[in-house]
């Protein structure tokens, strides 16, 4: 573990947190998925960080889901990624995000739709067509706005995925909104939050466990290397009692 002092905490070795600007911002950002390259294009609007590293080096995990067994199920990904765009210019140099996981579950062979709110979909575009070669599974990446109605996504999906997307209290009941309706009693939804944002976290968990039956996973089983103390992990399905 390595030490950052201004953060005063102790990433992992392979923490985004530790790297230089140019690796951090700029470079393009490469995961080996099964033996194949997923590069995502930061072009310093977007960048993976650790939250969507963990989760998608979860889904990886070979021993907790076995080779072939991401083929063909249904994904859809909440909140993928945004940009500068997104932001507001005061705070422009720092940026987050890039359709990573999305990109990463349609590479392990699963058909993936990536969503976001416009205009953050047309940086997502450029990632998915620069990884077009190594996405076996199909993908496509739509405007989704949580609360919204979402009758033109088709529902259920298999999974529902969410990196990062537990930090603001109001956008918490449009979340849950969008993951219930989503969802129906056999769908997984995997979402990945900081441990240290407690207030938004609790709130959350509060909102949503009204709705979903939730636990954490274990971090026995995230990726042997990509885990970290700062991230966790949690699955929900929609409670039995709000099935139809
Ligand atoms: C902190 S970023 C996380 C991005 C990425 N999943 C990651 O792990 O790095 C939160 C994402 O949620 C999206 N988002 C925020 N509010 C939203 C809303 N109301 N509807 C849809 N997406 C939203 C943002 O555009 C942004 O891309």
């Amino acid at each position: 573990m390595a030490e950052v002092a201004h953060y005063q905490k102790e990433y992992p070795e392979w923490s985004r947190h530790l790297q230089g600007l140019h690796e951090r911002y700029v470079d393009p950002f490469v995961i080996n998925v099964q033996g194949r390259d997923v590069v995502v294009l930061q072009e310093n609007v977007m960048q993976a960080e650790d939250l969507s590293l963990v989760l998608s080096h979860y889904f990886c995990n070979e021993t907790v889901f076995p080779l072939e067994f991401w083929n063909g199920k249904r994904i859809i990904e909440l909140g993928s990624g945004t940009g500068i765009v997104g932001r507001p210019q005061t705070v422009s140099t720092r940026f987050d995000a890039h359709a990573f996981t999305g990109t990463v579950m349609a590479s392990l062979g699963a058909d993936v739709v990536i969503t976001d709110k416009h205009p953050q979909t047309e940086l997502i575009k450029k990632t998915t067509e620069r990884n077009k070669q190594v996405m076996v599974g199909t993908h496509s990446v739509q405007e989704l706005l949580w609360g919204q109605d979402v009758a033109a996504f088709g529902k259920p999906y298999d999974v529902i995925i969410a990196s990062e997307c537990i930090y603001y209290n109001d956008l918490v009941g449009p979340l849950c909104d969008s993951m219930r309706k989503l969802s129906n009693g056999n769908t997984d939804i995997y979402l990945s939050y900081e441990t240290h944002n407690d207030e938004s976290v609790d709130f959350f968990m509060e909102e949503a466990s009204l709705f979903f039956d939730i636990s954490l996973v274990p971090h026995l089983d995230h990726h042997r290397e990509f885990q970290s103390e700062y991230v966790n992990i949690i699955k929900m399905r929609l409670k039995q009692s709000l099935c139809k």
